[in-house]
């Protein structure tokens, strides 16, 4: 297994799905967690369960559309801690489907905070702790959304997503000289909140299953595990990438 052993981390998202499986796994693999959402009182019982298994681990919730909080979930990882090694900015919501003509720019501009503004707050609180010990690992979950595929009714949620990777790349060669890596994750269909919130009809299962090339969606432990990937020193020589853990649903045209 992939350790972390000492690694600081702080994991957004972490009170379900792919964020939760994340939490659990890092904490397991050696590092010292910070895990971060809205719903507190999910955190702590998570946190109770990691801390059970042996694992150490802090909560500090919050939403992720706020500067505010992005500089004190810094600052409280640097203080219980000492510093920070790895930042999985995985927090994320689908939006509002709809057609682009009936949108609000409300809800637009709603999802591109939730989805990639906290993604650029993050960073600028994130990177100067990282920079500290002139390493660190930054990943940010986007999606084939957006980038290999395009999906009627979702253009904020696949703008957002594809802004997230073109951040990835900026920052990957902005920060790279100094010894910070930066890549972006893309989960092809996984069985989360947000895959239900997509759509709990059978049929809609039915088609999402389909379009992948292995005709099934992931579990959230397997989005994790390349998440653990490319937070270790086993992807040390991977930056600026947008890799796609998505059971093919990029190739798949039958
Ligand atoms: N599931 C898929 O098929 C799929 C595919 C590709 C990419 N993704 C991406 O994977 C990431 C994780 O999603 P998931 O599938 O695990 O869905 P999920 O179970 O719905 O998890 C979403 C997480 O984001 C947190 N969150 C949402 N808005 C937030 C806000 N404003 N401030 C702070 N936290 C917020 C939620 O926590 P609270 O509600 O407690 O705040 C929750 O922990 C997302 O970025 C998503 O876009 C998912």
């Amino acid at each position: 297994m992939i350790k972390l052993t000492d690694k600081v981390v702080i994991i957004t998202g972490a009170s379900s799905g792919i964020g939760l499986a994340s939490a659990k796994l890092f904490a397991n693999a050696g590092a010292k967690i910070v895990i971060a959402a809205r719903r507190e009182s999910i955190l702590q019982d998570v946190a109770k369960d990691i801390a059970q298994q042996g694992g150490e681990v802090r909560v500090m919730a919050g939403d992720v559309c706020s500067e505010q909080y992005h500089r004190n979930l810094v600052e409280f990882t640097l203080a219980e801690f000492g510093r920070l090694d790895v930042a999985f900015n995985n927090a994320g919501a689908l939006g509002r489907p709809g057609p682009v003509t009936e949108m609000s720019l409300d809800d637009w501009h709603t999802l591109m905070q939730t989805n990639l503004t906290s993604g650029f707050l993050a960073a600028k609180y994130q990177i100067p702790a990282m920079l500290r010990n002139q390493s660190g690992s930054l990943i940010f979950t986007s999606s084939f959304v957006g980038f290999t595929t395009g999906f009627p009714l979702q253009s904020a949620y696949a703008a957002s997503k594809a802004g997230l990777i073109g951040l990835t790349k900026a920052l990957a060669t902005e920060f790279g000289s100094q010894g910070i890596r930066v890549n972006a994750l893309l989960p092809g269909g996984t069985n989360t909140d947000m895959a239900r919130e997509f759509g709990d009809s059978e049929e809609v299962q039915t088609f999402v299953k389909n379009i992948h090339a292995l005709k099934r969606i992931a579990a959230p432990e397997e989005i994790a595990q390349s998440a653990l990937y490319l937070a270790s020193d086993m992807s040390g020589f991977t930056t600026g990438s947008a890799m796609l853990v998505d059971g093919g649903v990029s190739v798949c045209k039958t």
